[in-house]
This record gives C-alpha cells, structure tokens and sequence, in this order.
C-alpha cells in the first residue's frame, strides 16, 4: 500500500504531533530549551511507533551521532509488510526557545510522503521566499524584493504598503527589512520558528503574505510540504553559513553553479503522497497553545493532503487521569 491510500494514517499522525506538542508545553517558560525540545522528540518518537507505516526519517534531529532519536536515516514505526514505506520530516518542536520563554509561534510538526518523496537540503541554512495561493506562481528568488512584492500585492489586489512580510529577525537580514520596508510593506519580524511564519501565509485570517529571509533548510521542507497541501508556493535556495560549509558542500560533489539552483515545493515534497500535520505549542498566527486545564489539557491541530488540499482543524481534549504517550527513552508509557 502507497500512503496517499491509507486515509486513516493521516489522523494517526496528528495524534503524533499532539504528544510532542503536549510533552513540550510541559516547558512552557521555564528557560529550558533542550529539555522542551527532548521532551517533544521522546514523545514523537514513541507514538511514531503506534503508527502502521515503515518509516524513514529523511528530515530529523540531525545525524545519528548527534541525534539518539529521530536522526536521519532512523526507521521508525510499527508497520508491518503490507504497510507503505514512507519518508518522514520531523521538527518536534519548532521553536524551543520560543516554548522556553512562553512566547508563541512554537509547534510541533511532521511531513510525510510515499518513499523518495521528500529531498533534504545539504546545507544548514537556506533562503526562502513563501506566499499562499492567491499569490502562487508571483514568486521569484532570484529577483528582486521589490518586483516580488509588487507581484503579490498585485495578486492579492493590495497596495504594496497592505502587505505584511514575515522575516526572522537577524542580523543578517538588516539589509532585506530595509529593502521590504523602502517598498512601502509592512514587516513582521519573528524571533523564531519560520515554519509557522511560511505557512501563516497561506491561512486565512493571520494577515501575513510573504515569508521572505534565510533560515533553517529542514524548517523549508516542512513549510513546503504544508504549502503543497494548501496550494500555496515556495522557492528555497541553498546559502552556506560559511567557508567550512562551502568546504563540506563541494565534499558532496556540489558545483557554485548547484548552489544557484531553485527549488520549488514541488521539487522537495514531490508528488500528491503528501501529509502534513502541525500542533500548536505556544500558540499563534494558526494554531493555540496547549491549555493545561484541571483534569485536561487541550491541543489544536491542522492536518492536510495535498492529493485534495483538505485542511482539518483538530481540537482535542486529552483527559489527564487516563492519557499515556509512549516514552521512547523511558520504553513504557508515561503520563502527559
Ligand atoms: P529551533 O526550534 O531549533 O530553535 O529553531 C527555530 C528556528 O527559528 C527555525 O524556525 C528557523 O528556521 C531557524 O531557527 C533559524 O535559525 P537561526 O536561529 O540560527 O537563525
């Protein structure tokens, strides 16, 4: 069975970003991001293994030496035979340090897809540029800001000066506020977490219309396989941090020219196999937080195909005196 197939997993999946999210939450202010972050990765990891697929992580927590779960190349789940070989992308949390401080903009989330279907990026970092469907196919990474945004405002039958652009807020991307706000644009600087900045842009009612800036390759494929399901668009580029990088890279076989190279979402999320699912941790432009309430604690949830671009909300109230997750480092359940 290929996974596009097997509708039933796609809800299988959110219970899996809804332990980490859960497990995460538990960190909630309390300035610790590795344990925030350990939390969500030893719950996803465990509940991975409730789910009847033969999984490949292809977008992890990094290498195997410096990942004890979730690494690269990891098999996970619980599938048997008949089950589909599936490529997995996971970020258990995206924002640790945004749970640490109780800020929001932190989820958990997953990308899956019939094997060979996600592509990881060998650099740390990548450019990105992320608008939803009204502006889909007005995106141009090697142009420049200026026309991109006049093309969106255009699609979105905006003046420029309407548009809000989500960057992250570094200082290696001085130069890119300053070109956005010359435009006349809005700016949306974000401390973190530009997975759920890309995909902001493409939900109804957050106010957000392009993601533009540098940032985590693994965080654009996640964002581009939800993009794919919400019809919106991406493009990524490779960008070395550094000399090393550069050194390591052309290891690999990679040419400057290769480092030129535009990658849709299609080209890193091929195909309609595609599942994404996201939770809110800390809550924001799409997502609220976990609420840890009395006897419960309620999570939210989107998940979305792109084979039909269905996009479901899942609210649920998980009763505490009764839940487990499965904890992978502990090998038994424990409670939430
Ligand atoms: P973490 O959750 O791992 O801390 O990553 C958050 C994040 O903001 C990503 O969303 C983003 O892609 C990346 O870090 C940017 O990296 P940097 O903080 O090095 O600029």
């Amino acid at each position: 069975m290929t996974l596009d197939m097997s509708r039933e997993i796609t809800l299988e999946f959110v219970r899996v970003t809804e332990a980490a999210a859960l497990k995460a939450s538990r960190w909630l202010g309390k300035g610790d991001k590795n344990s925030a972050d350990k939390a969500a990765t030893d719950a996803m990891r465990g509940m991975l293994d409730l789910v009847n697929i033969n999984g490949t992580v292809v977008i992890g927590e990094g290498e195997k030496d410096e990942a004890p779960m979730l690494y690269i190349g990891e098999h996970v789940g619980g599938g048997g035979i008949r089950d589909p070989q599936v490529d997995i992308a996971v970020d258990p949390l995206d924002g640790t340090t945004l749970t640490s401080k109780g800020l929001p903009g932190a989820i958990s989330v997953l990308a899956a897809g019939n094997k060979g279907t996600l592509k990881s990026i060998p650099t740390f970092y990548c450019e990105k540029i992320a608008v939803g469907p009204a502006a889909k196919g007005c995106i141009d990474i090697n142009d420049s800001i200026k026309n991109n945004l006049k093309r969106v405002a255009k699609a979105y039958d905006f003046k420029i000066g309407e548009l809000i652009a989500v960057i992250l807020d570094r200082p290696r991307h001085a130069k890119l506020i300053e070109q956005v706000r010359e435009t006349g644009a809005r700016v949306k600087l974000i401390s973190d977490g530009d997975v759920a900045g890309a995909i902001s842009c493409a939900m109804h009612g957050s106010g957000n219309n392009i993601l533009l800036g540098t940032g985590g390759s693994p965080e654009a494929v996640l964002a581009a396989a939800a993009l794919k399901c919400l019809g919106g668009d991406m493009q990524v580029k490779m960008w070395p941090r550094d000399e090393a990088e550069k050194k390591k890279v052309a290891k690999l076989g990679l040419k400057k020219k290769d480092l030129e190279e535009v990658f849709t979402a299609e080209d890193l999320c091929s195909g309609d196999s595609i599942i994404f699912t996201a939770t809110g941790v800390t809550g924001g432009d799409f997502l609220d937080a976990v609420l840890y309430q009395g006897d419960t604690a309620t999570t939210h949830s989107v998940v979305m195909r792109a084979r039909t671009q269905t996009v479901r909300y899942v609210k649920a109230v998980h009763q505490l005196r009764t839940k487990t997750v499965p904890s992978r480092s502990e090998s038994r359940e424990v409670g939430i």
